[in-house]
């Protein structure tokens, strides 16, 4: 079996190469990071948290899949070194400073679920203190955590180097997520409309798409500029469309890059 660390000084035994950040319920998604962090170091150790800062409602945070037998048997199938496993005593250990996420993290996924940002960069940020990893390895399928994660360590000059990962999707290109269990094989035919919308390459197409499908609950459609998370114009180089909304009760967020790569 794999090692399970539970502390603070069960990690400080060892140094650690790349840092995989999880809330668990690991699927291929999360293994792809783990497969890719192996180009970046040896030991490789993966979290799994289940981060009470980052969700609105007690409701979502008690029903979040838990599934802790099989995410060790895949942590260690795709090649991590260890898991770390924290209580939350562990990791919210006296004064916390709390991130604050600023106006970007505000938008879009930050309207939606309020405070859910800044408490996603204050774990992350607990994370790479106790780690101290030479490297942190991000889905882009949570394209803004990405973003936010970026300009935080910009701006508080953590030396650590971010890695983006390419989104894994299913057979009819739906992104994997740990909530996609919760979707029924109807809920699935509906949510193909999200990657359809994407594959346009273009927002008004897009926004068309979309609105063929009535039982997508749309949230938000746009298109981006990568580097700033502004609406992008003509002059924007590296654009992205992104997307979210609902299928049922089940919220799913994906995104694309447009043009040039
Ligand atoms: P979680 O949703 O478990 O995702 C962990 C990592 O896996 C994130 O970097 C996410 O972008 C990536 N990921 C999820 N689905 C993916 C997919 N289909 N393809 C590729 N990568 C995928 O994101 C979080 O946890 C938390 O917010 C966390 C960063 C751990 C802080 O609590």
């Amino acid at each position: 079996m794999i090692e399970v660390l539970k502390s603070a000084d069960d990690l400080a035994r060892q140094k650690w190469d790349v840092l995989v950040p999880t809330m668990g319920a690991l699927h291929a998604g999360h293994q792809s990071l783990i497969e890719l962090a192996k180009n970046y170091g040896k030991s490789i150790v993966v979290s799994i948290f289940v981060n009470p800062l980052q969700f609105e409602s007690t409701t979502d945070l008690n029903t979040y899949p838990k599934t802790i037998e099989s995410d060790l048997q895949m942590a260690k199938d795709a090649g991590a070194s260890a898991v770390f496993v924290p209580s939350e005593k562990e990791i919210y250990l006296g004064e916390i400073e709390r991130i604050d996420a600023g106006v970007v993290g505000g938008l879009y996924e930050g309207a939606a679920r309020s405070g859910h940002f800044s408490g996603v960069l204050t774990v992350v940020k607990r994370l790479f203190d106790l780690v101290k990893p030479k490297y942190a390895i991000f889905g882009e399928k949570d394209f803004q955590q990405l973003f936010l994660i970026k300009e935080m360590v910009k701006k508080l000059q953590i030396p650590v180097n971010i890695v983006s990962a390419p989104t894994v999707r299913d057979i009819n290109n739906l992104a994997l997520s740990s909530r996609n269990i919760r979707l029924t094989d109807m809920d699935k035919k509906i949510a193909k409309v999200i990657f359809e919308a994407l594959n346009t390459n273009d927002l008004e197409q897009a926004k068309a798409v979309v609105d063929r499908q009535p039982l997508f609950k749309l949230d938000y459609l746009n298109l981006i500029d990568e580097n700033t998370f502004a609406d992008a114009d003509q002059l924007t180089g590296n654009k992205r469309l992104i997307i979210a909304g609902w299928v049922n009760q089940v919220r799913l967020i994906d995104n694309k890059a447009i043009g040039g790569r």
